[in-house]
């Protein structure tokens, strides 16, 4: 014990105590405890029972078979046979501030495991591995996983699934023996398997109970679990699911795990959201755009598809400058060739029977009527149909003598082929540099199969060359903002947002099912970097109708944008553009910076989202009436986080157009304002309105004194 030291690293309201030996083990992770002393080891030293190994084995930050250990190891690995079951000894542990960096070494196995470790003021811990070979002969790396243990009173679990266009469900479900694992192996974030986990203790809440969330910044396979131990210990692990033969370490080589991100909270769901939306506000987006208001988007994709004429779109782009809109994109369908979504894809080239005068006249235009442009690109794929793919077949990342299913009519090309990195690399800085582009919208929209290059595995590689290649973009054009899309949210993670700007949530634009997606994005992601568009009417996705307010109150709480053709739609539907375009200017700054809230609510039927100003002077409420309110009435509105002395206006800034007709009267303080404490809207709140299904209400509270 007397070699062990007692490490602490804070947050602004919660802690990690490590043991730091031989090993590294977390002995509290929680709230504050300011009274740590050198008896609070002696007060959590562990029984050893009968039937087991003869001492106490901690659960280690990298767990290992060699010291008996019975849980999944954070190495596996094996030297053409030998070296296998590696036993690491710190040698090594550098402190500075709230970050440790700590360096084991096998020296029989050859290998040296470097930990990173750090807790933000955020309260956000980050850990990742490195792993080197040290000795002569390849060490071929099986897995490398990052682990976090957590208490024994994590019993629950909340994880997410989805699919495209139903992205962010979330399923709540007993934390038992056995554990929970997820995989995903469809190359890139994926919608089915995003990369998170919440545990926490029995029923947390948004509101309430202890919870531990975690985000693996990884944008391909990769492999999460939260794992019950025979003797009740638990532990969180994520990892990249490394395919076989991939991972080969020659003497002096290493690999790097992505980060595995992870926050405590005892405040329930939305105190650990407001943590990572904290961290990502300031630690993960690029600080550049940050404080750029986040300009109104019109994306052509659902207005025109892949039916372009310059100038139909200049007219799109006329009426979308009258409607308030700041940034005008063209979406798919611009390039050589590309009518349809069976060719052309790898021919980043401008369509000249599609545009004779060149892409100058619209980008002058828009540029002209005071919008930015931005352009679509899907850089990593290819269309066998392709001036491209005739030229170089060779550049699929497949491999040879296997056919493999198409996605979307398309393949992937395969990065490491440096030939073909360079032509995507030139072909995006060709744009960028010729036209005043001040977005692109990157996408992906195909899952990645049997990835091969010259033969071997290539998934964890083509994920890396990725980033490189948006990395490289980004340094020749760093005025240009990216979004991450990936036939809507396949590709939504931390790792990705380092380097870009936004995210599309999801190809459906059905408010009603946004209202649930846009939900299940907030656990990580704070709401600009949400991409959310007022679609038409008649939703493209679901087939659903709904109204103009209730479309527009679910776009306005996430990035803003507008994805029909303005020239197609009635005079009431674009005053109705106009409307919430205004509204989300105004209210923009609070919404882009404020503390998010899911709020609990008395009725499952309706949905409430708060975004409350950082010096509590004002507060929006939005109230979605998802389906028919269960009793014939809705209870009542409940706003924490406001201050509690303080006295706040409340008024109604957007409802319903048949709001009146289906009720004999509102709640009085709907028709005539009222004014309370926030410690009243906290414990006490306002009678519910009562809304038809599928539309919503927007209130703002604004402090008087
Ligand atoms: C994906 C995107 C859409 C659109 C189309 C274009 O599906 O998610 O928003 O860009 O591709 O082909």
């Amino acid at each position: 014990m007397t070699d062990k030291t007692l490490i602490e690293l804070n947050g602004d309201g919660t802690q990690l105590i490590l043991e730091v030996g031989e090993l590294a083990e977390i002995l509290h992770w929680g709230k504050k405890v300011e009274t740590c002393n050198a008896s609070s080891r002696i007060a959590v030293k562990r029984p050893v029972p009968y039937g087991r190994l003869d001492d106490d084995i901690p659960m280690s930050l990298s767990p290992e078979l060699g010291r008996g250990l019975f849980s999944s190891p954070a190495v596996e690995g094996h030297r053409d046979g030998l070296d296998w079951a590696p036993v690491f000894s710190i040698n090594k542990v550098v402190r500075q501030e709230n970050a440790l960096t700590m360096v084991s070494v096998d020296a029989q196995a050859g290998l040296e495991l470097v930990t990173e470790l750090e807790l933000d003021r955020y309260d956000v811990v980050k850990v990742r591995h490195c792993l080197k070979n040290n000795k002569a002969g390849v060490y071929q790396v099986n897995r490398l996983a990052n682990t976090l243990m957590l208490p024994e009173r994590a019993k629950e679990l909340m994880t997410f699934y989805g699919r495209w266009v139903h992205e962010f469900q979330t399923v709540r479900q007993p934390l038992l023996q056995g554990g929970f694992q997820q995989e995903n192996r469809r190359g890139r974030t994926s919608h089915e398997h995003y990369p998170a986990m919440i545990a926490g203790t029995p029923h947390f809440g948004e509101m309430s109970g202890e919870v531990w969330g975690f985000h693996f910044a990884w944008s391909g396979n990769h492999r999460m679990r939260i794992d019950v131990k025979a003797d009740g210990r638990r532990y969180a692990q994520a990892e990249v699911i490394y395919l076989p033969g991939e991972i080969s370490l020659a003497e002096g080589e290493s690999i790097t795990t992505p980060w595995l991100y992870a926050s405590y909270s005892h405040d329930g769901l939305n105190g650990m959201s407001q943590q990572f939306h904290d961290h990502v506000r300031h630690h993960i987006l690029p600080q550049e755009f940050t404080a750029k208001p986040r300009p109104i988007h019109l994306n052509t994709w659902e207005g025109i598809y892949f039916d372009h004429d310059p100038d139909y779109i200049k007219s799109m782009a006329t009426q979308a400058a009258e409607m308030g809109v700041e940034r005008f994109i063209i979406d798919d369908g611009w390039f050589k060739g590309r009518d349809g979504d069976r060719a052309a894809l790898g021919d980043w080239y401008l369509d000249e029977r599609k545009y004779p005068q060149g892409l100058e006249p619209i980008v002058d235009h828009v540029n002209a009527l005071g919008m930015e442009f931005g352009l679509w690109f899907e850089p990593e794929m290819i269309n066998k149909d392709s001036d491209l793919y005739r030229r170089h077949p060779e550049w699929l990342l497949a491999v040879d003598g296997y056919q493999q299913p198409t996605g979307r009519n398309q393949y992937v090309i395969d990065l490491q082929n440096q030939q073909a990195f360079d032509y995507l690399f030139e072909r995006l800085d060709h744009f960028l540099s010729k036209y005043n582009i001040a977005y692109i919208k990157w996408d992906m929209n195909r899952e990645v199969v049997q990835p091969g290059h010259l033969g071997r595995a290539a998934g964890h590689a083509q994920v890396v060359r990725y980033y490189q290649l948006v990395d490289k973009v980004r340094q020749k054009h760093p005025q240009v903002e990216i979004e991450s899309c990936a036939a809507g949210g396949g590709r939504i993670d931390f790792e990705v947002l380092k380097r870009t700007h936004r995210f599309w949530a999801s190809d459906n634009n059905d408010a009603l099912e946004r209202q649930s997606i846009q939900r299940g994005m907030s656990y990580f992601f704070p709401p600009e970097v949400m991409g959310s568009h007022i679609g038409a009417s008649h939703c493209h996705s679901t087939r659903r109708r709904h109204g103009i307010e209730f479309r527009g109150l679910t776009a306005l709480f996430g990035h803003m944008g507008i994805e029909l053709d303005p020239v197609k739609e009635t005079q009431e539907e674009k005053q109705g553009f106009e409307r919430y375009i205004e509204l989300h200017k105004a209210l923009r700054p609070l919404l882009h910076s404020g503390k998010s809230w899911r709020l609990e609510t008395d009725d499952d039927a309706h949905q409430i989202t708060a975004v409350i100003a950082r010096d509590q002077s004002q507060a929006v409420v939005q109230i979605a009436q998802l389906a028919m309110p269960t009793n014939s009435l809705s209870g009542y509105l409940r706003v924490p986080g406001l201050d509690p002395k303080a006295c706040y206006r409340v008024m109604v800034l957007d409802k319903p157009n048949l709001f009146d007709d289906i009720v004999n009267y509102q709640p009085l303080w709907m028709e005539c304002g009222c004014e309370i404490t926030g410690e009243w809207c906290e414990q006490v709140g306002l009678s519910m309105p009562i809304l038809d299904a599928e539309s919503a209400v927007l209130i703002k509270f604004e402090r008087v004194t």
